[in-house]
């Protein structure tokens, strides 16, 4: 039995890839989080008591904290998701990406590398970690073009130079001291569990509440949308067989202008909520994102060639289980919409 250990695990995507590894695999789990307001222990609820999962509350910032996880639980493999993750934030505080993004992915591969090197044989030759990354690290596509691996690196905004280099830490780390690493670089994700500060569960929950819709300049953004567990998918398949020192794009070849996303979302509304109907009608035109990123698209050719991985879910078949997961999950909706990123939500945007 293998045990990975997931850092992050307690937010959105982690809590995919967690759930994943419990329902579908015979891996051990360890989550290590913080739990900064966008981690979220209800999204672990199903899985958390197997005997095959185990919890770490620890700042992935804390040198000694995380290399007594390593030693405690001697893991195979690391999957490292643990990030601040939201632009808008990093704009108006960049400090929290600075340090969780780049010095906590610093901190984790210090402690990861002296637990390597106190490994020997097969353990040893097996370990690998997997440092999950965005497609935001390339910055902004033209009306054509792709994001391939080779694209040069351009970030724009506080989170992806951010994540950009804690890409180039992870790529030293393999070129100086051989340390085994894989990278991958993915486009949007949306489903279950996200919280409700990204594009697609903010629009859900305001509709569903007769709330604005705030839509950034015109609307003609292009962003890139994989389903949750198909991204979790991917992940798995390139912890299990991807080529170490390699980077992989992940992305389902789903571009959509943000309009052109919450039309579809009011439109799945307007069916299973017609009393709200036309909740295009709430759409509201706000002042656009500083250095807002105009397009992104992956070529995912890369690891659908080479590891065979295709999505299992289409744009629209992956929204309309989204919407109709938070319809049905009012307990978690209402467990992420108090505290201290309802303040946060109610500064920016006096709702
Ligand atoms: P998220 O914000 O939902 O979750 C991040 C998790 O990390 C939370 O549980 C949080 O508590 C934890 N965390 C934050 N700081 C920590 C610290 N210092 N120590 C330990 N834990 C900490 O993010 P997400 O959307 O699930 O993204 C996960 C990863 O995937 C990130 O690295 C992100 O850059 C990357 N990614 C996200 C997307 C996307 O569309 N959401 C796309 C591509 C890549
Ligand atoms: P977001 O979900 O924040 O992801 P990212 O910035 O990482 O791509 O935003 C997706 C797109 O939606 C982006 O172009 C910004 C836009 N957007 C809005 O128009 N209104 C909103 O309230 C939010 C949160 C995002």
């Amino acid at each position: 039995m293998k045990t990975i250990l997931v850092t992050g695990g307690a937010g959105f995507i982690g809590s995919a890839v967690v759930r994943q590894f419990i329902n579908d695999t015979d891996s051990r789990v360890v989550n290590v989080d913080k739990l900064t307001y966008a981690g979220n222990l209800q999204s672990l609820a199903s899985v958390a008591s197997s005997p095959r999962y185990a919890f770490e509350q620890v700042d992935i910032c804390e040198a000694a904290e995380v290399a007594r996880v390593f030693r405690e639980h001697q893991p195979d493999a690391v999957m490292h998701l643990a990030a601040e993750s939201h632009v808008d934030r990093s704009i108006t505080g960049p400090a929290a990406f600075i340090q969780t993004n780049i010095v906590g992915t610093c901190v984790l591969l210090e402690a990861a590398r002296t637990y390597w090197n106190s490994l020997d044989g097969d353990k040893k030759a097996g370990f690998r970690f997997h440092h999950i990354s965005t497609d935001e690290v390339y910055g902004s596509l033209g009306d054509s073009g792709f994001f391939t691996e080779q694209t040069r690196y351009e970030p724009n905004s506080p989170y992806s130079a951010s994540k950009a280099s804690s890409d180039h830490l992870v790529r030293a780390w393999h070129h100086t001291y051989g340390f085994p690493v894989v990278t991958t670089n993915c486009s949007n994700n949306y489903g279950p569990y996200h919280f409700p500060e990204k594009l697609i569960p903010l629009m859900i929950l305001n509709a569903c509440n007769g709330k604005p819709l705030p839509i950034y300049g015109k609307g003609d953004n292009i962003r890139d949308w994989l389903y949750v567990d198909d991204h979790a998918r991917a992940l798995r398949l390139v912890l299990e067989k991807g080529k170490l020192g390699e980077t992989y794009n992940i992305g389902g070849w789903n571009e959509k202008t943000n309009l052109e996303v919450v039309d579809a979302i009011c439109a799945i509304l307007d069916e299973l909520r017609p009393q709200g109907a036309p909740h295009a009608s709430l759409k509201t035109y706000v002042q656009d994102r500083p250095g807002h990123d105009k397009r992104y698209a992956i070529d995912a050719s890369k690891i659908e060639r080479d590891l065979g991985w295709k999505p299992q879910e289409t744009f629209e078949t992956g929204l309309r289980k989204t919407v109709e997961w938070y319809l049905s999950n009012d307990d978690w909706v209402q467990g992420v919409s108090s505290g201290e990123y309802q303040n946060w939500i109610q500064n920016q945007y006096g709702s």
